[in-house]
């Protein structure tokens, strides 16, 4: 989907199509570099990195091995408690691996905390992490994101992977939503 098919849902779009495929192909490049030599399992956090990770692999030009989970932070509340389960776990033994964390967007930060310490415990040779989106909030909690697509400031925001409600995951840019859609 495009902007025209949910104008009526939109505040304004954020980045458009083109901004993040050449945001993400620069990324790919980076990524490319850092990794020369080594075999890199890059690990996509469902559902919200598909579009990022579909994306980002095909902009590289290594050969890499590709992975994915499925975490929920969230309790029975609507805030990030920083407890998490596994939904669904990696089919990849990690031992002596070069991991590459790929997430749609880090907010508080909590969940991807926890899953980089979770996947380092099962005695990778590194784990970094890549997420297309940043907001503000990250900056509270200590973490080293290596790769960041765009940092953008502290407002609800869909597309690109990112739903409201399970809607808007498939629009192929980044936009707020007219407050009459959650009102
Ligand atoms: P946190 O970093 O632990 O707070 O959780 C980040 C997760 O919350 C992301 O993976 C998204 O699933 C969700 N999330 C945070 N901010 C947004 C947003 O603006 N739009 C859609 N989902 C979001
Ligand atoms: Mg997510």
């Amino acid at each position: 989907m495009d902007s025209h098919d949910v104008q009526a849902d939109l505040k304004h779009v954020l980045y458009g199509r083109e901004q993040i495929q050449q945001r993400v192909a620069e990324l790919a490049a980076e990524i490319d570099r850092d990794y020369e030599g080594r075999d890199l399992l890059i690990v996509g956090v469902l559902k919200g990195a598909v579009m990022v990770m579909a994306d980002l692999a095909r902009a590289l030009h290594s050969h890499v091995t590709m992975d994915w989970m499925a975490v929920s932070s969230y309790g029975s509340g609507t805030q990030s408690s920083g407890v998490v389960r596994i939904l669904k776990d990696l089919d990849t033994d990690l031992m002596g691996k070069h991991v590459l964390i790929v997430e749609d967007i880090i907010d508080s930060g909590l969940t991807l905390s926890w899953l980089k310490t979770n996947l380092e415990s099962r005695g990778t040779a590194s784990v970094e992490i890549c997420t297309a989106f940043r907001k503000p909030e990250a900056a509270k909690v200590k973490i080293d994101v290596k790769y960041v697509g765009f940092d953008i400031p502290n407002e609800f925001v869909v597309g690109y992977g990112l739903d409201y409600a399970e809607k808007y995951r498939n629009l192929d840019f980044v936009g707020t939503l007219a407050p009459h859609v959650y009102e």
